[in-house]
């Protein structure tokens, strides 16, 4: 089987919406998703990015079949006043019939590079505490788990809480 990994293109949206649903599927949490194609195009290809995506495209036997898009890696970078600046790794997914087939380590690998060249001190993500297979993939691979070893904990204000935090406009 043939495929490529590439950057990822404007064109790519509704490809990167549907494999970041089907993450989200398989971690039980899909209804959580409410991003949109549109946000997706404004924030990943304007001036400035929010995010990256590496794309894992197949090629077909013939030359007439389109190309499918079968996995991807989103991430960003970060900046960690100790150390510098960091990769953060946000959604990484194979389709689950091309799993176990070394496109999961090619993509790993390909980071890896990106933030050796960009001189970054760190990948850094998160995984759910039920995805053993994945927390086994990282630690086989070297990852520290840093809840366990330094106990830090993860946290959010949602939207509600800003709002409330935010300044109001004067009464
Ligand atoms: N499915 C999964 N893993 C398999 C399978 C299979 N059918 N068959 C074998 N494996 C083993 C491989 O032997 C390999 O073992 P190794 O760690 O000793 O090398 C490993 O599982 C998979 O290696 P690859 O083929 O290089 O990776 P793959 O293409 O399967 O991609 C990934 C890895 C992205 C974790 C994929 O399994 C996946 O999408 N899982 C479900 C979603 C997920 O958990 N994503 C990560 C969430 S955390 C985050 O996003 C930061």
């Amino acid at each position: 089987m043939e495929y490529i990994l590439r950057k990822a293109e404007p064109r790519d949206v509704s490809d990167i919406l549907r494999l970041v649903k089907e993450l989200a599927k398989y971690e039980e949490m899909e209804h959580q998703v409410t991003l949109t194609e549109k946000e997706l195009l404004e924030d990943g290809f304007g001036d400035t990015p929010f995010y990256h995506c590496i794309i894992t495209e197949i090629h077909g036997q013939n030359r007439s079949d389109d190309p499918k898009v079968v996995g991807f890696a989103m991430y960003y970078f970060t900046y960690d006043p100790w150390v510098g600046k960091q990769l953060y790794l946000e959604d990484f997914y194979v389709m689950q019939e091309y799993r176990g087939l070394g496109i999961g380590s090619h993509i790993l690998r390909h980071l890896s590079d990106l933030a050796v060249k960009t001189r970054c001190t760190g990948m850094m993500f998160v995984v759910a505490e039920n995805n053993e297979p994945s927390l086994q993939f990282y630690k086989r691979r070297g990852a520290e788990d840093l809840s366990q070893e330094e106990g830090w904990r993860l946290f959010r204000f949602d939207k509600d809480s800003l709002e409330k935090m935010a300044t109001k406009p004067e009464e």
